[in-house]
């Protein structure tokens, strides 16, 4: 028994933040950010819209591609750093939201990786027998922990979501999953804050040391793209694209360059949307998936990397 993706979905708040507006209000400008990070736009949710909403509509699109009808679900994960709340988790918001029941619903906090993670979990979920369709979303709302006077920080980021369905299969479409974490790092990119006795402490926006980040994703991701091609006795030949974490386009060809992977094999989106965290690789997905490029029997290395640091892939056979 294998698991496969049998429908993808995303979703972007209507929205959309240029450079060149960013640059009205803090000290930078459209060709840095171009430069830098390959950014052109984000995309920001409007007040009152939730990390459940996006993900809602993400959801929908991916059961409707998949063909399967909310009843027939029987699992929820969303990977999310932004929660709706602090608790029920925003997957039970979103169960609710379909109109599901029963199943079980939960969130995974691996921030930048919560997808990669949370994809691993379902697929060992299924074959394992403890559930048969799985719904998967990375959803975020990061422009409510950025300090939009921090031009470090708050041009990189955008809001967003993307899911997949994942259901039994008789043939491996989930091929391998390998997840990493190194909490030693987990001062170089953080949000420091928390809520005590009714007020926040600490800081409630994201941090991060820009240059020790870009060192260890790049290590990383490399890394684990290699160590899932051992496990599947596969060689970067085999892969016909690249699906990493949409942080910067600069650590993105950074990775392919490592892995010797020539970049029309890579699928970037993040010009479009910045960095939505856990719903970068699914957003990226979708996008490769509905423009035809990503076809049946191709072979796909989703790469993630974020904040404790976590990292991790999963090799996928399409
Ligand atoms: N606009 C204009 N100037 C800026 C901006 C900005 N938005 N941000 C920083 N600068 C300035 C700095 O103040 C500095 O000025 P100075 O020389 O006068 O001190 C100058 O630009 C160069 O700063 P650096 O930090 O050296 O710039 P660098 O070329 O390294 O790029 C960046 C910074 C883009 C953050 C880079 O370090 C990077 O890509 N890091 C990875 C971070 C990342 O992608 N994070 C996403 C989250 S991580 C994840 O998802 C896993």
């Amino acid at each position: 028994m294998h698991s496969r993706i049998a429908g993808t979905g995303r979703y972007l708040p209507e929205r959309v933040l240029t450079n060149d507006e960013l640059a009205l209000n803090v000290a930078t400008s459209d060709e840095w950010i171009r430069t830098r990070t390959g950014i052109r736009q984000r995309h920001i949710a409007a007040n009152g819209e939730l990390t459940s909403d996006l993900a809602l509509a993400a959801a929908r699109r991916a059961l409707d591609a998949a063909s399967l009808s909310v009843a027939e679900l029987d699992l929820i994960i969303v990977a999310t750093t932004t929660p709706d709340v602090v608790f029920p988790s925003t997957a039970c918001i979103l169960q609710a939201k379909l109109g599901a029941r029963g199943g079980p619903a939960f969130d995974v906090q691996a921030v930048c990786s919560g997808f990669v993670y949370a994809l691993a979990i379902a697929d060992r979920m299924i074959t394992g027998g403890l559930a048969k369709n799985a719904l998967v979303v990375g959803a975020e709302i990061y422009s409510r922990i950025l300090d939009w006077s921090d031009r470090g920080t708050c041009v990189l980021f955008g809001d967003g979501a993307g899911a997949v369905v994942l259901v039994p299969s008789e043939r491996a479409g989930i091929m391998s999953a390998h997840l990493h974490a190194d909490g030693h790092y987990k001062d170089i990119l953080c949000v420091p804050g928390t809520v005590d006795r009714g007020a926040v402490t600490g800081t409630p926006f994201v941090h991060m040391d820009g240059h020790a980040v870009f060192k260890f994703a790049v290590k990383v991701l490399a890394e684990v793209a290699h160590e899932a091609l051992t496990a599947n006795r596969k060689t970067t030949a085999d892969i016909d694209w690249l699906i990493p974490h949409q942080a910067n386009i600069r650590i993105m060809d950074a990775t392919a360059k490592k892995l010797e992977l020539p970049l029309d094999r890579v699928i970037s989106t993040v010009g479009a949307h910045a960095n939505t965290s856990a719903a970068s690789i699914p957003l990226a997905l979708d996008v490769a998936v509905r423009d035809g490029r990503i076809r049946e029997g191709q072979y796909l290395m989703l790469v993630g990397v974020g904040g404790g640091f976590t990292w991790g892939s999963v090799f996928v056979r399409w």
